[in-house]
C-alpha cells in the first residue's frame, strides 16, 4: 500500500504514522525527521535544511526531492510506503508522479487530516519529542506516563527547536497557503481521503483503518 499523509503543522501526522507503520509495516518516510536527522549528524544537508526550518520555511524542492527519490528507491519500498510531509508544493507532487512512474507504482490514498487551525498553535507548543527513539507526546493530549520521560527508552523529553510560538505562526501560514492546490491537485486524481483529525488519538485512527481497508 502506497499512502501519503497531508496535514497542516500539528494535524497528527507523525503520530498516526507511528500507528500506521507498527499496523501495516511499511515503511514511515518524513522529510521533517529526515532533515532533523542531518541537522543531529551535521551533515551539509543538515546546515542547509536548518537555515530554512529555524524560520519556518520550507526547505527548497530540488533539496526535498533529491531525499525522497534516493529514499524511495531503497528495497524497503517496494513493498509500500508511507510519505509523511511530502509532497507539500505542487512542484513536489509533480515531481512524485514522475518517480512514482519510474518505479512502475501508484499513490493509493492521500490521507488529509483535517484539524481546525486555532487547534494547531496549542497541539505545535505543548508537543515534547524523543530525541533517542523519535516518539511523539503531547503534554496534555498524549502525556507519557512519567512527566517529561519517554515511555519506551527512559530518554528525557525534548521540545523541537520550530515549537516555539513566533516559529510556529510562521510554519502554519506557510502551509496553509501550500495546502489548498495540493488538495485539489489529489482531489482531481481522486485519491484523496478526508479523515477528521480533530478526535482522540486512536479514534483518529480507527477512521483511517476504516477508510484504507474498505
Ligand atoms: P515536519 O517535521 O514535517 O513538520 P510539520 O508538517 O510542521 O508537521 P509536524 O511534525 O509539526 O506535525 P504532525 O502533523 O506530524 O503532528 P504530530 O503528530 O507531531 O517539517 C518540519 C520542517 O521541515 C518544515 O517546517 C520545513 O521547513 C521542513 N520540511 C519538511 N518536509 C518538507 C517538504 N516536503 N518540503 C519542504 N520543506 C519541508 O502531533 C502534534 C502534537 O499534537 C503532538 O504533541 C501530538 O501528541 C498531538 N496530537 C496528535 N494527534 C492528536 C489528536 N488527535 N488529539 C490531540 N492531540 C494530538
Ligand atoms: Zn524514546
Amino acid at each position: 500500500m502506497n499512502l501519503i499523509l497531508m496535514g497542516l503543522p500539528g494535524a497528527g501526522k507523525g503520530t498516526q504514522a507511528e500507528k500506521i507503520n507498527e499496523k501495516y509495516n511499511i515503511p514511515h518516510i518524513s522529510t521533517g525527521d529526515m532533515f532533523r536527522l542531518a541537522i543531529k549528524e551535521g551533515t551539509d544537508l543538515g546546515k542547509k535544511a536548518k537555515e530554512y526550518m529555524d524560520q519556518g520555511e520550507l526547505v527548497p524542492d530540488e533539496v526535498t526531492i533529491g531525499i525522497v527519490r534516493e529514499r524511495l528507491n531503497k528495497d524497503d519500498c517496494k513493498n509500500g510506503f508511507l510519505l509523511d510531509g511530502f509532497p507539500r508544493t505542487i512542484n513536489q507532487a509533480e515531481a512524485l508522479q514522475d518517480l512514482l512512474q519510474d518505479m512502475n507504482e501508484t499513490i493509493d490514498y492521500v490521507l488529509h487530516v483535517d484539524v481546525p487551525e486555532e487547534k494547531l498553535v496549542e497541539r505545535l507548543t505543548g508537543r515534547r519529542i524523543c530525541p533517542t527513539c523519535g516518539a511523539t507526546y503531547h503534554v496534555v493530549y498524549n502525556p507519557p506516563k512519567e512527566d517529561g520521560i519517554c515511555d519506551k527508552d527512559g530518554s528525557q523529553l525534548i521540545q523541537r527547536d520550530d515549537d516555539k510560538a513566533d516559529t510556529v505562526k510562521k510554519r502554519l501560514s506557510v502551509n496553509i497557503e501550500q495546502t489548498k492546490p495540493l488538495l485539489d491537485f489529489y482531489e482531481d486524481k481522486g485519491y484523496l481521503v478526508t479523515v477528521d483529525g480533530n478526535q482522540d488519538i486512536d479514534q483518529v485512527f480507527r477512521d483511517i483503518q476504516s477508510k484504507i481497508e474498505k
